[in-house]
């Protein structure tokens, strides 16, 4: 499959509402690029499903907070372009800034009560920013299937969300974060991790697995809770922000395990947020 490479929003549309005339069903992988491979097994999974893969790449200015890495951003748009080809991607969509947002947004995205917690506490309007842009790129990309990956879980269910809100014609497809072999879950801002951060980072996967593996023992949220806030403690270059059990569905915390549930982490180590989640079924 060659890849063409696209710019401009006409241009977008135009190519997806053709495939879409040819009877063909497409996948889209939003993205803002540096893909790495839990990027590519999205579209992977798109590829199976569906008949055009689509991905788009575009380091979003709206979702970043005032003091936060948008200028240092990773950004690879040659390794994007040969890792989305050889994932099978048909059309990369990847528009310079003035092309999505040629001025100021008059009108943003905003999901109520999901987003005032957890990540939507810690990094406020990071969810609007987030709405914002993945409303504008579905209603440019049309009908089709939508990937994301639960690494981002509570973006997930604000995607969900939106979608559901503001009848999209999207059916959004949640799929497994994909982790290295020490557990560390894969994230484009690994790549600031110092080889000594680096060796740590692996802890919050440790507790959220500890804190799992004790939920077989106990229905009480909060020994959860303990067991996650422990395990982060142990090492010291690590400073928690969160470490919830929560509503796999709205996201609201528990006190008892007596539904679906979501443990869900954020740390800070050096310059690097990391971000975490596992299931805990009931
Ligand atoms: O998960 C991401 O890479 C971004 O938040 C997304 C969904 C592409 C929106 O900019």
């Amino acid at each position: 499959m060659t890849l063409t490479v696209l710019d401009r929003r006409d241009a977008f549309r135009k190519a997806l509402d053709a495939e879409r005339a040819s009877g063909r069903r497409i996948g889209l992988v939003p993205t803002m690029g540096s893909l790495h491979a839990g990027h590519t097994s999205l579209m992977q999974r798109a590829a199976s499903e569906c008949d055009v893969v689509v991905a788009t790449v575009f380091v979003n200015p709206l979702q970043f907070g005032p003091t936060e890495d948008l200028s240092t951003y990773p950004r690879d748009p040659d390794g994007d372009r040969a890792k989305a080809e050889a994932a099978g991607v048909a059309y990369l969509f990847a528009p310079p800034q003035g092309e999505m947002f040629p001025d100021e947004p008059a009108t943003v995205v905003s999901v109520a009560s999901l987003t005032d917690v957890l990540e939507g506490a810690i990094r406020p309007g990071h969810f609007q920013g987030v709405a914002t842009i993945v409303t504008k790129l579905l209603s440019l990309a049309g009908a089709c299937r939508a990937y994301f990956g639960e690494k981002d879980y509570q973006q997930l269910a604000v995607v969900r969300r939106l979608t559901a809100d503001l009848s999209l014609p999207a059916e959004i497809v949640g799929c497994p974060t994909v982790r290295a072999s020490d557990g560390l879950a894969l994230s484009s801002r690994n790549a600031y991790l110092t080889p000594g951060e680096r060796a740590v980072a692996p802890t919050l996967y440790r507790a959220l697995q500890r804190a799992a593996a004790a939920a077989t023992g106990t229905s009480d949220a909060d020994e959860l809770r303990a067991i996650m806030s422990a395990t982060v403690a142990a090492q010291p270059a690590l400073q928690l922000q969160y470490a919830e059990v929560a509503d796999a569905a709205d996201l609201s915390p528990l006190t008892t395990l007596d539904r679906d549930a979501r443990l869900l982490i954020a740390a800070r180590l050096g310059r690097t947020r990391l971000i975490d989640n596992l299931a805990v079924p009931r």
